[in-house]
């Protein structure tokens, strides 16, 4: 069980924990940002540029072989630790956003036409707005945009009535990393699959929060990043059906994506290494195996309820504070909790924050449609990890309460 000892123990697991900032404690509460790394994962990184750092798929020599049995060990895990159906699913990219560019540019190259529709939702991180943008304005497609409610809520009813047979995609995110809502995915799979609309999922804020499992969830796209999940930065996972992944013209050009190449004529490679062009992140992709071996150990209910615990606790403590509103009050939440002051300004509560040692994260939090949608300019967000505590809670919002008083 993850209970507050078994907390502790997994706290120990996480160096950075352990420092202070400014002479305090640090409280790290911005693990939507980015999470922390298990020492498993830092110590795998640093053993890799010690004993083994070479290239993969291209040397005869043993280091090379090593390294490339290794990277592909990784892939192997990220495939069984999310129950894709082969290790050709998952693509290899530097992140959440490179694997949305990836799919994007593709379908705007391929299957997007004049007149075609993309359906997102109105609390989509830029990364997740910005390269369909690229992709109608490249096509001639249109996007579309499924409105929420007050509380953070995605309209069903809306987002049903917007499909059509124009639409050719549905990207929407599983999480919302601003307001920690967790969207009905079943749902909006069965809804688009009924008119045999493809979905693209982003996995960025749900991952380090939960399992996902491709094969129950049926979507064609999954994508998310290793550093939110407790893994290296600079490495992601595209998981795509193998059906339309084949369907998509290659990313980028270069080594390791090609079979053949004469300059008449390009063969490519297959999959998954088709979108993998040039060296990749070796160390990290083997780091995020490691960070997957670490999860894979986790009792996920028992994250599961110390989370929402954390996040009941810390809204109804917060709550009580006079001038405080919570932006994002979804039935079905992560551990996010966004909110604003009636009269001090987020930047400003973060600074204070920051100087009694707690960590946290203020703006738009890269969704400008959404702030727009709240009428807001930003706000200050507390994101949880498992390895946050309730006595973290308690120094918050005495910090909180004294960051208050010297705005205010
Ligand atoms: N998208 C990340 C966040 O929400 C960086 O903070």
């Amino acid at each position: 069980m993850v209970e507050k000892k078994t907390v502790f123990n997994l706290r120990d697991d996480f160096p950075t924990l352990k420092r202070k900032v400014n002479g305090k404690p640090l409280i790290y509460f911005d693990n939507g940002a980015t999470s922390q790394k298990p020492s498993s994962v830092i110590e795998r990184i640093n053993s890799f540029y010690q004993k083994e750092n070479s290239n993969i798929h291209r040397g005869v020599h043993t280091l090379s072989q090593e390294a490339t049995s290794m990277y592909e060990e990784a892939r192997n895990k990220i495939k069984s630790y999310i129950n894709a159906e082969s290790e050709e699913e998952i693509i290899f990219t530097k992140g959440t956003t490179e694997g949305i560019n990836l799919v994007a540019s593709g379908f705007s190259r391929k299957i997007l036409k004049k007149g075609d529709e993309v359906l997102i939702s109105a609390m989509e991180h830029h990364s997740n707005i910005v390269p369909w943008q690229l992709a109608c304005e490249f096509s001639g497609a249109k996007l579309k945009v499924c409105s929420i409610n007050e509380e953070g809520e995605l309209d069903m009813s809306e987002f049903e009535s917007l499909l059509s047979e124009k639409t050719k995609l549905v990207a929407v995110t599983h999480v919302s990393n601003t307001l920690g809502t967790i969207n009905p995915v079943k749902k909006i799979v069965e809804l688009s699959h009924k008119l045999s609309i493809p979905v693209l999922f982003d996995g960025a804020q749900s991952v380090p929060h939960m399992k996902v499992d491709m094969k129950d969830l049926d979507c064609e796209f999954y994508v998310f990043g290793g550093h939110k999940m407790f893994g290296p930065t600079g490495i992601g996972v595209l998981y795509g059906k193998k059906k339309w992944l084949e369907k998509l013209p290659p990313y980028q050009g270069g080594g390791d994506m090609i079979k053949t190449v004469t300059f008449e004529k390009t063969t490519y490679n297959d999959l998954p290494y088709k979108f993998e062009a040039g060296t990749p992140n070796i160390s990290a992709g083997i780091g995020l195996g490691t960070a997957v071996d670490y999860l894979s150990k986790l009792d996920w209910n028992a994250v599961h309820d110390h989370e929402k615990e954390l996040l009941k606790y810390a809204t109804s403590e917060i709550s009580q504070i006079e001038g405080i509103k919570i932006i994002g009050t979804a039935a079905e939440k992560v551990g996010v909790l966004s909110f604003i002051h009636k009269d001090a300004h987020h930047y400003d509560i973060g600074t204070i924050l920051d100087q009694l040692g707690v960590a946290i994260r203020t703006g738009h939090h890269c969704t400008e449609p959404l702030m727009k949608r709240y009428e807001i300019s930003g706000t200050a967000r507390v994101s949880f990890a498992f390895y946050n505590t309730k006595d973290e809670v308690d120094v918050f919002i005495s910090a909180l309460k004294r960051a208050l008083k010297m705005i205010l």
